[in-house]
């Protein structure tokens, strides 16, 4: 008798840590469908306003930026195939595709800024008005689709 008791002990042990964990598990899959496993910018990015005009100079001021220091990886018409490309152990992602076009400029301001392995972060090695710059010109791809 003393044994099935402690058996079923045991049993009911193993369930309450199989329903917790469980719990747990969806607990965190509400979040994890949201960004459907994408890298996303916080909410608060999107209140971020752009100071850098879209003109014919900032443009080219961004594509030049672009060209030296991003294209290496994100390709020179913003496809994702850039050359180191082949060394990275995930996708860098298509600037041409329209979900990148729906994000606004203080969430694509955002990632040059942080960065997320592999993906470097601009912080430091760039000014503020760089990044923006590369906001524009990145936006670009997506808009001459
Ligand atoms: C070493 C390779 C590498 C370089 C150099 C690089 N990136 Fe990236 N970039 C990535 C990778 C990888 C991702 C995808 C990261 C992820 O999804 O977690 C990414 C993602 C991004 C995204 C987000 C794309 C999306 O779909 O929302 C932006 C914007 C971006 N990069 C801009 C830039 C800019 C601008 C530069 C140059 C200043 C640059 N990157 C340089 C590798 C690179």
């Amino acid at each position: 008798m003393k044994k099935i008791i402690s058996k079923t002990g045991k049993i009911n042990f193993a369930g309450l840590i199989l329903i917790g964990g469980s719990a747990l598990f969806l607990a965190f899959t509400p979040s994890l469908k949201v960004s459907d496993g994408k890298w996303m910018a916080p909410a608060s990015a999107d209140k971020t306003t752009n100071p850098v005009a879209k003109n014919e100079a900032n443009l080219a001021a961004g594509k030049d930026l672009f060209i030296k220091t991003c294209a290496i990886c994100h390709g020179k018409k913003g496809k994702g195939d850039g050359p180191k490309t082949a060394e990275l152990d995930k996708p860098v992602g298509d600037f041409t595709k329209e979900d990148f076009g729906k994000q606004s400029d203080g969430a694509i301001f955002w990632k040059i800024t942080e960065g997320n392995k592999p993906m470097p972060s601009f912080k430091k090695e760039m000014t503020e008005e760089q990044r923006w710059l590369l906001v524009n010109y990145t936006r670009q791809f997506c808009a001459k689709k």
